[in-house]
C-alpha cells in the first residue's frame, strides 16, 4: 500500500505537471546518427543541438530558409511559427518539421542528416573582382577571399557588403577546387529593387567591401547508385552545374536528367558548363531546357513540372531529386515527385527565399 505522504506528494505533482506542462528537459534521439541530447522547457530543438556543439543543419534559424527540415518519427512539437509557410503540403504530410521552431512537447525520434558536412565555416574579407553577363538579368561574380574557401559541391556562401548588418545568400556555381580556394564564382539574377542586386548591375557593388561567411548549405549529392533527376530555375542551375561538374570529375556513374526552366531563349545559359558535364559524364546524361514563355521547334514547352513525369520515366525507379531555384517552383516541382511516386526523403532542395519571406511570415 502506498504510503499516505508519498501519495499526497505524487497527487500534487502530477497535479503542477497538469498545470505547467513537463517540467524535465524531453529527450531527443536522432536517426540515423544516433545522437541523443535533451531540450529543457521552452528551448527549440535546434538551440539546445547547437548548445552540444552538434553540426545540426540550419541558416537563418527563423524559419524562413528550410535548412533545418527534420522528419518528426515520434513524439509532439509546438511550433513557434507555423511550419506551413516554409515547408509544403507534402513535406508537411510526410512529418517534416522545422527544428529551429519546434518546441518539443513530449521526447522525441527525428530523422535529420547531422555532420554530413566536411568543409570548415570561416568568416572572410573578400573583394569583388570580375562580372561577366550571362543572359540580360543574370550574370557571373567572382570574389577573391583573403583566407581560401573549402566547401562541397551545391553549398552557398553568405555576402556582406560595407559592414552592414544583413546578408545576402549566393550558391557556389563551380565544383570546389581540392584543397580550398580564394576565388569564387556565383550566378546572380537581377531583382529590380532589390538593396544588392541593384547596386550589382548598375555597377555600385564594384566599390563595396566585402565579407563572406560560409560554407553553408546541405545540398550535396547523396552517395548512391540510383539515377539523378536535377531541376533548376533561373539562377538556381549554379548549385546544380557546382553538383554536377564535381559528380563528373569523380566518376559518378548515375543517369542523370537536368530539367532547367526558363521563360525564353534569352534566359538560357550555362551552355559550354553542360556540355563539358555531358562529355565527362559515365552514363546517362539528358538535358531539357524548358521554356514557358516562347514557342520554338527545338525546345520542350509549358512549366519545368510539367516534364517531371517523362524524367521519371526517363529514369526509372530508385531516382532522388534535386532542385534549385524560387521557392513557389520547388513546392511545385516536390508535389509533381511526389505525386509520381518519389519518397519525400529522396528529394532534396536549396529554396533562393529573399528578404520578403520572413515579412510574408510576420503579416500572415
Ligand atoms: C540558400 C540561398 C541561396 C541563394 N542563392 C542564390 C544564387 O545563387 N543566385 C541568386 O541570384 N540568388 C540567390 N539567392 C537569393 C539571394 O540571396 C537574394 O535574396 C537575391 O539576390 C535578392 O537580393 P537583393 O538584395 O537584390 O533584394 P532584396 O533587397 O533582398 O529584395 C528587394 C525586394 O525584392 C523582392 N525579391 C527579392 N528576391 C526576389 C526574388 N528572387 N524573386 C522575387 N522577388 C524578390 C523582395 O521581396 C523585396 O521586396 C539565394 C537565397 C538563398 C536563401
Ligand atoms: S534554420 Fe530553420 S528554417 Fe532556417
Amino acid at each position: 500500500m502506498m504510503e499516505p505522504d508519498k501519495d499526497r506528494e505524487r497527487g500534487t505533482m502530477s497535479w503542477l505537471k497538469s498545470l505547467f506542462g513537463k517540467a524535465e528537459p524531453n529527450k531527443v534521439h536522432v536517426r540515423p546518427g544516433g545522437e541523443a541530447f535533451t531540450v529543457p522547457n521552452g528551448e527549440t530543438v535546434l538551440e539546445s543541438a547547437l548548445k552540444l556543439g552538434l553540426a545540426y543543419p540550419h541558416d537563418c534559424t527563423v524559419g524562413t530558409c528550410g535548412a533545418c527540415r527534420t522528419r518528426l518519427i515520434t513524439g509532439k512539437v509546438e511550433a513557434i511559427t507555423p511550419f506551413g509557410y516554409t515547408l509544403s503540403k507534402e513535406e508537411l504530410a510526410a512529418g517534416y518539421i522545422l527544428a529551429c521552431q519546434a518546441l518539443p512537447k513530449s521526447d522525441l525520434e527525428l530523422e535529420v542528416d547531422i555532420a554530413a558536412s566536411t568543409t570548415r565555416q570561416i568568416v572572410t574579407p573578400a573583394q569583388l573582382i570580375d562580372t561577366k553577363p550571362l543572359t540580360h538579368d543574370i550574370m557571373a561574380v567572382t570574389w577573391k577571399t583573403v583566407e581560401a574557401l573549402t566547401y562541397q559541391a551545391g553549398q552557398y556562401i553568405n555576402v556582406r557588403w560595407n559592414g552592414g548588418d544583413t546578408h545576402r545568400s549566393y550558391s557556389f556555381a563551380s565544383a570546389p577546387d581540392v584543397g580550398g580556394q580564394h576565388n569564387v564564382t556565383c550566378f546572380i539574377r537581377h531583382v529590380p529593387g532589390g538593396a544588392f542586386t541593384d547596386a550589382l548591375f548598375d555597377g555600385r557593388a564594384q566599390e563595396f567591401s566585402y565579407e563572406l561567411d560560409g560554407p553553408h548549405g546541405q545540398f550535396w549529392l547523396r552517395p548512391g547508385k540510383g539515377p539523378i533527376l536535377c531541376i533548376a530555375g533561373g539562377s538556381g542551375l549554379a548549385p546544380i552545374v557546382s553538383l554536377l561538374q564535381d559528380a563528373a570529375r569523380k566518376r559518378v556513374r548515375r543517369d542523370c536528367v537536368l530539367l532547367f526552366g526558363a521563360r525564353g531563349e534569352r534566359d538560357l545559359y550555362g551552355d559550354a558548363e553542360i556540355s563539358e558535364i555531358r562529355s565527362a559524364w559515365t552514363a546517362g546524361f539528358d538535358y531539357w531546357p524548358v521554356l514557358s514563355e516562347e514557342q520554338t521547334e527545338t525546345r520542350r514547352q509549358g512549366l519545368v513540372t510539367d516534364h517531371i513525369p517523362a524524367a521519371i520515366e526517363r529514369l526509372g525507379p530508385g531516382a532522388s531529386a534535386y532542385l534549385c531555384g524560387p521557392p513557389p517552383m520547388i513546392d511545385a516541382a516536390i508535389a509533381m515527385l511526389v505525386a509520381h511516386g518519389m519518397p519525400m526523403e529522396q528529394i532534396f532542395y536549396d529554396k533562393f527565399t529573399d528578404s520578403s519571406t520572413a515579412s510574408k511570415q510576420v503579416a500572415a
